[in-house]
């Protein structure tokens, strides 16, 4: 199962190209007909949804690659709600389903926007975690919400 994005077109293709079945819930806020790759059933959904969660719990996937998100840094300073209700509550409820579902694998597209210091050339997992902007708070948080979902 993998959750929006134009940048998955390639693990899309990946995927099936080694024989693997692909279910893409996205809404097509920014995605396209297009990225979807036509032998992926396409769920249009929105990742808060009763809807995406009831799927996701029928489809039962082995894995879910995360990456349906508010992606636009200049809509979470306009609209931080919005920002933080596709990008934490929308994880929490595809995290809700994965749990109920037995997915033994949840990958999560973050972005270097949860580190303070993007001059760098090299950014690493150890550098210091503070966003600049809400859609890097967003996803931090999403980071944290994935982390402690999964602890026990
Ligand atoms: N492109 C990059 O350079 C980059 C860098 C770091 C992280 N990422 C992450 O990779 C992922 C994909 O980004 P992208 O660049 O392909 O952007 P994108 O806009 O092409 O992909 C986001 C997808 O999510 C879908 N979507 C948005 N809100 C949704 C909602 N509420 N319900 C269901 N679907 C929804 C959109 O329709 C779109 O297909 C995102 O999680 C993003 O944060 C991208």
């Amino acid at each position: 199962m993998v959750t929006g994005g134009q940048v998955l077109l390639d693990l899309v293709d990946g995927l099936i190209h080694n024989g693997a079945k692909i279910h893409v819930l996205d809404n097509l806020i920014s995605g396209h007909l297009d990225y979807v790759h036509p032998l992926a059933g396409l769920h249009t959904e929105e990742i808060r949804s009763k809807e995406s969660k009831e799927i996701i719990l029928r489809e039962k996937p082995d894995v879910v690659f995360h990456m349906a998100a508010q992606v636009e840094v200049g809509r979470s300073v306009a609209e931080p709600e919005y920002d933080a209700n596709v990008n934490i509550n929308g994880t929490i409820n595809v995290l809700e389903a994965c749990s109920k579902a037995n997915v033994k694998k949840v990958n999560f597209s973050s972005t270097s926007a949860v580190y303070v210091d993007l001059q760098k050339d090299l950014i690493s997992e150890e550098d210091f975690a503070v966003p600049l902007s809400y859609y890097g708070l967003s996803k931090l948080t999403a980071e944290s919400y994935i982390r402690l979902f999964f602890s026990s």
